[in-house]
């Protein structure tokens, strides 16, 4: 990573590995049926021996409960906002009725302070999926509002001892090892590549230890819940498959074809590890000079004959139908580095002076911000390509709300996803990605960079299915 972590990395060796506690919480449910999930500051440490910050929590802890439910089950959660400025939940990459798909501003009003919400929604798919706050999101899922929502398979798989959810965020600590109040809203991050950390923390701890049995198979879930950070893995350095891809699994698990495997902002991966006799492992991650661990693996325990890998079987998805397909195009423009073009928020042309003071410095064909224009309407049912050509000097995390789709087409960048569902996506600096998808949803949805300063600094836009 190009940041100052030296400081950092010398006190981090030296400091006792924090001890992965089974990540599965008590949920507290009324009699109703609801659990409750209330925004609330609290205080946890970032950094080993650090003191500790004040952060944004989901019951008191970042990450937030880890939601499980099984595919068909309904969610019912009641939202409870002690926070002194209005949230809401969004329900990351859930084929989700429009209602209840938590953007503030589009498909509900912002929770006030005091007030509540409820969100009763059936999960679809099984997977790997996410909830996060979706109002001011660069600042609120920056200071720690995100939790882990697992959507369980109607058959048997990997048994919660073998079944380990890794939340993975990128903090940027001062050098108390404390949250960086003063770092947040900086033009430099919105109009760069967004606010990077100097300290990866995995279900909120640092430098866990997980302890695993040779010769088992599990199932490791990773989040990559980053305001901006997309991390670099590389899953071969320890015989690593990937199962799935932002939840949805491949009809069969697939060795990576490339290092590093990027996992940006918003998006997860599924693993499959048979861990070897003796032989214990990290994660890490790989873009800066050195490679920086942030989860070490002990493996004990006898391989006992061969492991029986439980099939995750894909989820009923509707594939695109290329040959009645409506193409959208959208340019991005704009961020440091780029050629801004002539760009308008709220109807006004932006000129320099006008963005740095509103803050815009990105639009999608010239138009910044939630425009009250949508992008394009699409007829239910109805294939639609998203073709984006992304004329900027910067990578970015697309992400359509409420539908997966694939991508059919990448040209001018080494980026390569392949072709698996997903609902984020990374396109390169002057990469053209076609995406497609039936729209099979109804209602107004949206569509950002997850790279959360470039959203706010205009990367966000909308389209609707009717
Ligand atoms: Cu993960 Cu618009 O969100
Ligand atoms: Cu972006």
């Amino acid at each position: 990573m190009n940041l100052n972590r030296r400081n950092f990395c010398k006190l981090g060796a030296g400091a006792a590995a924090a001890a992965l506690a089974p990540y599965h919480f008590a949920l507290a449910q009324t009699e109703d049926g609801f659990l409750e999930i209330r925004a609330q500051k609290a205080e946890q440490s970032l950094y080993p021996d650090s003191p500790k910050s004040t952060i944004w929590t989901y019951n008191g802890t970042t990450p937030g409960p880890e939601i499980r439910v099984k595919q068909g089950e309904r969610v019912k959660v009641r939202f409870i906002n002690e926070l002194d400025e209005p949230s809401s939940i969004h329900w990351h990459g859930v084929r989700i009725e429009n209602a209840m798909d938590g953007v503030s501003g589009l498909t509900q009003n912002a929770v006030k302070p005091g007030e509540r919400f409820e969100y009763d929604f059936v999960a679809p798919d099984a997977g790997t999926y996410w909830y996060h706050a979706h109002n001011r999101s660069w600042n609120q899922v920056g200071r720690g509002l995100y939790g882990p929502l697992i959507v369980e398979e109607p058959y048997p798989t990997f048994d919660s001892e073998h079944d380990i959810t890794l939340v993975i965020d990128d903090w940027l600590l001062d050098q108390n090892g404390q949250f960086d109040e003063g770092s947040m809203g900086m033009i430099m991050d919105w109009s760069h590549a967004g606010r990077l950390g100097n300290w990866i923390t995995v279900n909120g701890k640092s430098m866990p230890e997980i302890d695993l049995r040779a010769g088992e198979p599990y199932r490791l879930r990773l989040i990559n819940v980053s305001n901006a950070r997309t991390l670099e893995l590389d899953p071969n350095r320890f015989e690593a498959k990937i199962l799935a891809f932002d939840g949805q699994p491949l009809p069969e698990p697939i060795s990576m074809p490339y290092e590093p495997y990027l996992l940006s902002s918003a998006q997860r991966v599924d693993l499959l590890v048979i861990p070897k006799e003796g032989q214990d492992f990290v994660l890490e991650e790989l873009s800066g000079n050195k490679p920086f661990p942030f989860a070490t693996f002990r493996v004990t325990g006898k391989v006992n004959g061969a492991p029986s890998v439980p099939v995750l079987k894909p989820n009923a998805l509707t594939e695109p139908d290329l040959n009645a397909a409506t193409t959208h195009r959208s340019l991005i423009t704009g961020g440091a580095m780029g050629r801004m073009g002539n760009m308008t928020y709220k109807g006004a042309p932006l000129g320099r002076q006008e963005m740095m003071q509103s803050m815009q410095f990105w639009a999608f064909n010239g138009v910044a911000n939630l425009p009250e224009q949508q992008f394009f309407t699409a007829k239910r049912g109805e294939t639609v390509i998203i073709e984006m050509i992304n004329d900027t000097a910067w990578p970015h995390a697309m992400h359509v709300h409420g539908h997966h789709f694939r991508i059919e087409e990448r040209e001018g960048s080494t980026i390569d996803e392949g072709r698996p569902w997903k609902d984020t996506f990374l396109i390169g600096p002057s990469q053209t990605t076609k995406i497609a998808f039936v729209a099979d949803n109804p209602g107004q949805w949206l569509l950002h960079c997850h790279m959360l300063e470039h959203a706010a600094a205009g990367m966000t836009t909308w389209f609707e299915v009717v």
